[in-house]
């Protein structure tokens, strides 16, 4: 049966998805978004700009377009319901309900969630309604803590003490935002990466391992974003990690999925591999972006025949990855994220991108062209047999892309700095 798919969300990695939906051999994309994504809207059918976080505006034009399956890319929609009104109103969503989606969306309830069912690599916490309190508990804990709004924040509210700030900082930091709730927990030492899985009716697929660079600056400095970039290897684990490390990621993230058997969507798990094995960072309910731009690339297997198996209560096919590395790099607005200027036309399109994917993100598609907004513009993403040559492939599209009113980390994915995170694990194994 030919379907009809609703994405909801305007970002990069809703033109990825938007990408692999169009890919299918009988689907028809509409998309709406609170931004109109040009690269997105080149893919659909239809596109509707609408607050993406409104449920009601959701579904009714799920109605007027008679979707027969939605798949919502952020988290916020998630949080706001739209996922839990389009399961009402008959079209399924491949997306958690907004009970589910607690797991990302309150930090809070993930840790105790995670702590009452056993779930192994949750490091120690604590939470906290008081800043006072709070700020007590960091002068009193032997050791750095990681410091965590409860709620949502893009990506951008974590502080870790004894990397990004000192004690001092974090307290200053929690008194002057004032959040409602707080988690302290444990700093875990050691190589993040993340782990994205198809989930439903208890099945569970798991993705090839990606490492984000979620600091704004060349060499991990700089404050926290949304994410600047990332890898995957050509293999399921990336080279500082072995099978094992990965096998014991998804081994976690079985157990979440055990733990909450009406999970659908997109499990995002992520990890710091430790010393003593991977640990858990934190859960998102849905694809990472970048790291969506880096998997759904490679990903074989029709991604409509995932989510309809899931609709349909079938087993989730396996999905099938080419055996191909990716890089994907972003390109944001000067000044981004503390000071970004907007209004830099983008010149970039896909012929200018050379052997690299490209995809749009917060871009205002104007009359005269595409020209850049507050947050993160346009990603390149390049897929090779290694690592090496797919960043040569990025590099080369952000070339053609021109520097003027653009910035982008050019150290991810170089053969220097993905040797020192080998470097990095090898010494924290020999400690
Ligand atoms: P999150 O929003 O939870 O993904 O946190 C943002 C970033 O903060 C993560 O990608 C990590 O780099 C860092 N982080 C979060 N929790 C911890 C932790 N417990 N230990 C060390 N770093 C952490
Ligand atoms: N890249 C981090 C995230 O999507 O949360």
């Amino acid at each position: 049966m030919s379907e009809t798919v609703l994405l909801v969300g305007g970002g990069g990695r809703e033109h990825a998805i938007a990408r692999s939906v169009a890919a299918s051999d009988d689907a028809t994309l509409f998309a709406c978004a609170s931004n109109r994504n040009p690269g997105i809207a080149s893919l659909a059918a239809g596109f509707e700009q609408l607050d993406e976080n409104d449920p009601d505006a959701v579904v009714d034009y799920a109605e007027a377009v008679e979707a027969t399956v939605a798949v919502v890319g952020p988290e916020t929609p998630l949080a706001e319901g739209v996922s839990d009104a389009l399961d009402d109103a008959g079209v399924y969503a491949f997306a958690p309900n907004s009970t589910e989606a607690r797991i990302e969306t309150d930090k809070s309830f993930q840790r105790q969630f995670l702590e009452q069912h056993d779930v192994p690599g949750n490091p120690a916490y604590e939470v906290f309604d008081d800043t006072d309190r709070a700020c007590e508990f960091i002068d009193e804990y032997d050791g750095d803590l990681a410091v965590k709004p409860a709620g949502l924040t893009g990506g951008k509210g974590v502080r870790v003490i004894g990397d990004q700030c000192t004690a001092e900082e974090a307290k200053q930091y929690l008194r002057d935002s004032d959040y409602d709730r707080v988690v302290l927990e444990e700093r875990l030492v050691g190589e993040e990466f993340t782990v994205q899985a198809f989930v439903a009716n208890g099945d569970l697929r798991p993705s090839p391992a990606v490492q984000d660079h979620k600091r704004a600056y060349e060499g991990d400095e700089g404050p926290n974003t949304g994410g600047m970039g990332s890898y995957s290897d050509a293999t399921p684990e990336l080279p500082f990690m072995d099978a094992d490390d990965y096998a014991a990621a998804v081994d976690i993230m079985r157990a979440v999925v055990d733990a909450m058997p009406d999970y659908k969507g997109v499990l995002y798990g992520q990890f710091m591999l430790t010393s003593e094995g991977p640990k858990i960072v934190e859960f998102n309910a849905r694809f990472g972006d970048p790291e969506a731009m880096n998997t759904l690339p490679v990903l074989e297997t029709d991604f409509v025949d995932l989510v309809t198996a899931a609709r349909d209560g079938d087993p989730l096919p396996e999905p099938v990855f080419a055996e191909q590395a990716t890089v994907c790099k972003y390109a944001v607005p000067e000044g981004y994220p503390t000071d970004p200027r907007s209004g830099t036309k983008v010149t970039i399109d896909e012929d200018s991108a050379g052997d690299a994917l490209l995809f749009y993100a917060s871009v205002d598609a104007r009359e005269d062209g595409i020209y850049t907004t507050t947050s993160r513009s346009f990603a390149v993403v390049g897929v090779a047999d290694t690592i090496s040559e797919a960043e040569e492939i990025a590099e080369a599209a952000l070339d053609a892309a021109g520097e003027e009113g653009l910035r982008s980390r050019h150290d991810i994915g170089k053969p220097d700095v993905v040797q020192s995170r080998i470097d990095h694990m090898a010494e924290l194994r020999d400690e």
